[in-house]
């Protein structure tokens, strides 16, 4: 599939001003994407739930103006101006000009917030560049004679939001998506992400994610230099194969409503994840004293409870707890008693598996 726009004629013109909103949201990564090759093509294929309740507003109002080769915004994040993530808008709209080429013909007024607080120490990539590649993918489609299916579009915005942050991808569709070529997933790409080609069981449907800020700390290793790290990882070849095959496993867990199943390859991955972490060359750590000792609760809570309460994590201190819907009232309560303890400013979100973006004020715009 070829994403570039060629510059036809407009199906309507640019004369009047114009407006696209999206919500997008974030996605918590069950098999993670941790290691890529050039351009954001990742080393093996992931798998995430689409979330709800954090996710990303994104506005753009576009009006013609004097075509200067240029791309020229005004960036307003959370009502202030941000001159740091402006920059990276522009350098981000610079290196999609290929897919996008009518940019330098607009006057374009980009405004952000998101649902969760700021550093929070809740990555914002996946869901503020989901939003961004949806709103470009709006514009296109409003005036050329492009991306008229669903299809297109989707996959159009998931490939550009990839080249944003790769894992963004995957945020583009509801449920759960995947990302990356893999063999059991026939409409699977390294290039953008897609929906998993089967319908989840009953069991995850209203999977919930509720996420303990153990730490609002900047994170000490970027992303970018965590993937970059895995180039030379000594354990990395093994990896990458390891992590295609459990995501085999998942597949069938997520197919079946197996919950054990599910429990054993979530908690394998993210503690996988921050190994590969430590067994970097240098090696580094970004889990905490309190996410280990809330890891330990959660598998004696499992234990007692007969619970099937899992944790996953980021590339982060913080944990996302996930559980099915009928243990609601009783991991609130654990929560609220015992692991609140351990959260910077006991504060948590709670957040569940979600129907994906949608755009806002369509009507109006
Ligand atoms: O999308 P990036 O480059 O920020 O990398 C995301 C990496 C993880 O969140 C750790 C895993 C994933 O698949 O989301």
């Amino acid at each position: 599939m070829n994403f570039k726009l060629k510059i036809k004629e407009e199906k309507n013109s640019f004369e009047k001003e114009n407006k696209v909103v999206w919500q997008s949201p974030s996605n918590i990564a069950l098999i993670k994407y941790w290691g890529k090759k050039e351009k954001q093509i990742p080393q093996n294929a992931s798998v995430s739930f689409t979330l709800s309740e954090s996710y990303t507003e994104t506005e753009i109002v576009y009006s013609k103006k004097e075509s200067n080769n240029k791309i020229e915004i005004k960036f307003l994040f959370e009502e202030k101006d941000n001159e740091l993530f402006e920059k990276k808008i522009v350098k981000f709209l610079n290196y999609v000009l290929k897919y996008f080429p009518f940019l330098t013909k607009l006057n374009l007024t980009i405004k952000s917030k998101n649902s969760f607080p700021h550093s929070a120490g809740i990555a914002s990539s996946a869901s503020s560049m989901s939003a961004l590649a949806l709103c470009l993918c709006s514009i296109e489609k409003k005036h050329y004679d492009s991306l008229k299916t669903n299809d297109t579009f989707y996959r159009k915005a998931s490939f550009i939001a990839r080249l944003g942050s790769g894992s963004a991808a995957r945020s583009v569709f509801p449920f759960a998506a995947s990302w990356g070529k893999h063999a059991d997933l026939y409409n699977s790409s390294n290039k953008f992400a897609s929906i998993l080609p089967f319908n989840l069981h009953e069991n995850f449907k209203s999977y919930n994610d509720a996420i303990l800020i153990i730490s609002k700390k900047e994170k000490q290793v970027s992303s970018t230099a965590g993937h970059n790290l895995m180039k030379n990882h000594p354990f990395a070849k093994q990896r990458y194969k390891l992590a295609n095959k459990k995501l085999q496993i998942l597949l069938n867990a997520l197919q079946n409503g197996d919950l054990d199943g599910f429990i054993e390859v979530v908690e394998d991955e993210a503690l996988t994840l921050h190994s590969l972490m430590m067994s970097s060359n240098p090696g580094f750590i970004l889990i905490e004293p309190n996410t280990l000792a809330v890891i330990e609760k959660i598998r004696n809570y499992r234990k007692i409870n007969n619970s099937k309460l899992c944790f996953t994590l980021d590339a982060g201190p913080n944990i996302h707890l996930l559980y099915p819907d009928n243990e609601e009232d009783s991991v609130f309560e654990f929560i609220k008693n015992d692991l609140q303890n351990y959260c910077e400013n006991r504060f948590w979100i709670s957040d569940k598996i979600g129907k994906g973006p949608f755009e806002i004020n369509k009507q109006n715009a």
